[in-house]
């Protein structure tokens, strides 16, 4: 007799895996920010992780394992078979080409399309009910070319979208006004990128809107000139990027906070990417971030915010930036 056989008595199989499982497509900078960020919130207590550079793969798989004493004995598997990524609720990607200093997230469509032909088709093949959420960019494209190649219907195919600006532009007008970044309620809806679309007339602070207290908010009159706020949400990146080579930390807890949204059936509200047409008089068949209910489904409802006619016509440039792009795309 083994000493495990010695040492337990079997009652009942243990299931093969956890019912909260994740994937996480790509290890680089973003995957393992947001793998690291979603085992240490105890977010999922099972992490499988692929990417095509197996020792990279192993390596971040055992540097995880060895530490997962302090994270309530969360299972961490690997492979560059999509078979690990087999049940998974969620299928996170951040697999694909980032963009260099001085490019721009669209620079990166027809790349990571590419990549995504031999990814998408993959975790459908393993875990045909489950929920995707993109995060390579450009990533309101990324996420239509994921409902292409998927097949799934809309409401189970996400992109992180402007989640991470939002939390950029609280924390950023957070500084200016010395309340704490989860105080200050405001929204940038439209692209994850240099068209995204501050929502002023909804900043507020405990119900106070901003702009009841300076009409010009946002505007070029604006004495305070709090447009500036904006400006630097579109260059974060940018700057980012200029000093380190790549944002991830950010990305990485944005992430975490969408998975737990969608794992506990939540229905916390988030400003995700998903099909915007019908929405605000857009017509076109394009993903932009609006604010979300997100459950277990994925998204369930989409807020219908009042925007001004300004805020209005700003998500549309946006919508016709994506459509450009994506009649452009070799599928
Ligand atoms: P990285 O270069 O550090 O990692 C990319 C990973 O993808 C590498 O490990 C690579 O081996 C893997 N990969 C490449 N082709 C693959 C394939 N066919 N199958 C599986 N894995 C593959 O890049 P980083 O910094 O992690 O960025 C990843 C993506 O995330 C980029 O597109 C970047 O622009 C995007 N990103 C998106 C953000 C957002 O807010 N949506 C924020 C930050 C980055
Ligand atoms: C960001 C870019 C890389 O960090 O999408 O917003």
């Amino acid at each position: 007799m083994s000493l495990k056989e010695q040492l337990l008595g079997r009652v009942a199989e243990a299931p093969a895996h956890s019912g909260n499982k994740v994937t996480v497509v790509g290890v680089g900078q973003v995957g393992m920010a947001c793998a690291f960020s979603i085992l240490t919130q105890n977010v999922a207590s099972e992490v499988a992780l692929v990417d095509v550079v197996a020792d990279k793969l192993k390596g971040e798989m055992l540097d995880l394992q060895h530490g997962s004493v302090f994270m309530r004995n969360a299972r961490v598997l690997a492979s560059t078979d999509y078979a690990v990524s087999a049940n998974s609720r969620l299928c996170i990607v951040t697999a694909g080409a980032r963009q260099k200093d001085g490019e721009s997230r669209l620079d990166l469509v027809q790349r990571n399309t590419d990549i995504f032909k031999g990814i998408i088709p993959q975790l459908v093949k393993h875990s045909p009910d489950c929920i995707l959420l993109i995060v390579s960019n450009p990533v309101d494209v990324m996420t239509y070319v994921a409902w292409k190649l998927s097949g799934f219907p809309k409401h189970r195919v996400i992109g992180s979208g402007t989640n991470l600006d939002s939390s950029r532009f609280r924390v950023l007008m957070s500084q200016r006004l010395n309340v704490a970044p989860s105080s200050v309620h405001g929204w940038i809806i439209g692209e994850h990128g240099d068209s995204s679309v501050p929502v002023w007339s909804g900043v507020n602070v405990a119900g106070v809107r901003l702009r009841e207290l300076n009409p010009s908010l946002g505007a070029a009159e604006d004495k305070e000139n709090w447009a500036e706020v904006h400006k630097q949400v579109v260059q974060s990146a940018y700057e980012v990027i200029r000093l380190k080579g790549y944002t991830s930390w950010a990305i990485g807890l944005s992430v975490a906070t969408l998975t737990e949204a969608v794992l506990r059936n939540g229905g916390q509200v988030h400003a995700v990417s998903t099909v915007v047409q019908g929405y605000h008089g857009i017509d076109k068949e394009v993903f932009l971030s609006l604010p979300c209910v997100l459950s277990e489904s994925g998204v369930s409802h989409i807020v219908k915010q009042p925007l001004t006619d300004e805020e209005t016509a700003q998500l549309k440039r946006s919508a016709d930036i994506m459509h450009e792009v994506q009649t452009r795309l070799k599928m």
